[in-house]
């Protein structure tokens, strides 16, 4: 088969949380390689601005709270209605609580909300995705994890919980889907300095990057945005096309090492 330099071309992807960060550049890099994008975000203004750098005749801003039933729903008929399919659905959209030492103090308001918008927006996004992906028997449902999807105590106890039940969603859906062509994975990166971890570590981007790169296991890169998106565009893509229920890392080994032991760290003049 020859190699083609676009790899979604004639693919209708739609990406909640693409109003900024990891989404927005996997909406742009979607659009790069051939898709037509919906955006499904909370923050109009930029998302509509992200429409017009993607050109809005391949590209449509919806307002969309993805704890909203309705709002999902309405955003993949948009999808289906303005571009004919629904091809791709990224769950990308997340939030985080803020950082509490003590779990006495944390609020239950706020665990709530972390776990619907992170949990609950992913239900959704994959209910409604799929109500348009089985008849068409194909699709790639692509959801947003994180490194504390496979382990404890980097981020808070709402966040880590959350994003271990995408795993579980993820797993869950794969299963049901499979049957009709539907690929069904997640994503789990590193810290990445977008404004949520700007915001949650109250540091400017540099800052933050070389805190990450610190403490990374992987030393001499940082991690970017377009690392994931580039990871996500692979799941979108017909390349992964027998590629279901996993929960792609994307974080240098991180969360599959214990540091405290350093055995095979190289002395520093090597
Ligand atoms: N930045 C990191 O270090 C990191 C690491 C691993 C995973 N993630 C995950 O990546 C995803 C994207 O995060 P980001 O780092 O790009 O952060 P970000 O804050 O830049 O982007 C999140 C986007 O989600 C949108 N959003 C929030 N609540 C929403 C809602 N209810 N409905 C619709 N949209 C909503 C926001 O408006 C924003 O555009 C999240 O799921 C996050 O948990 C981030």
């Amino acid at each position: 088969m020859a190699a083609t330099s676009r790899r979604l071309e004639g693919k209708v992807a739609l990406i909640t949380g693409a109003a900024s960060g990891i989404g927005e550049c996997s909406a742009k890099l979607f659009a790069e390689h051939g898709a037509k994008i919906v955006i499904a975000d909370i923050q109009d203004q930029l998302g509509q601005a992200v429409c017009e750098a993607i050109g809005l005749s391949n590209s449509k801003y919806v307002h969309c709270d993805v704890t909203n039933e309705e709002d999902i729903k309405n955003a993949v008929d948009i999808a289906v209605a303005t571009f004919g399919k629904l091809d791709i659905m990224f769950n990308n959209a997340g939030i985080m609580d803020s950082y509490k030492e003590r779990v006495i103090d944390n609020e239950k308001t706020d665990f709530e909300r972390v776990l619907s918008v992170n949990i609950t927006g992913v239900f959704l996004g994959m209910k409604h995705a799929a109500r348009v992906m089985v008849p068409a028997r194909s699709g790639s449902i692509i959801s947003m994890a994180s490194v504390a999807s496979n382990i404890g105590g980097v981020c808070t106890h709402a966040y880590t919980c959350a994003k271990h039940a995408v795993t579980g969603l993820t797993k869950s859906l794969a299963v049901e889907l499979g049957q009709f062509s539907i690929r069904v994975n997640c994503l789990s990166p590193y810290a990445i300095a977008t404004l949520m971890a700007t915001s949650f570590l109250g540091l400017d981007k540099e800052t933050v990057e070389n805190k990450v790169n610190l403490l990374a296991n992987f030393k001499g890169v940082t991690l970017k945005t377009d690392d994931v998106a580039k990871a996500a565009l692979f799941l979108a893509s017909d390349e992964a096309k027998y590629i279901s229920g996993h929960n792609l890392s994307i974080d240098g080994g991180f969360s599959i090492v214990n540091p405290s032991f350093n055995l095979f760290q190289y002395p520093d003049n090597l």
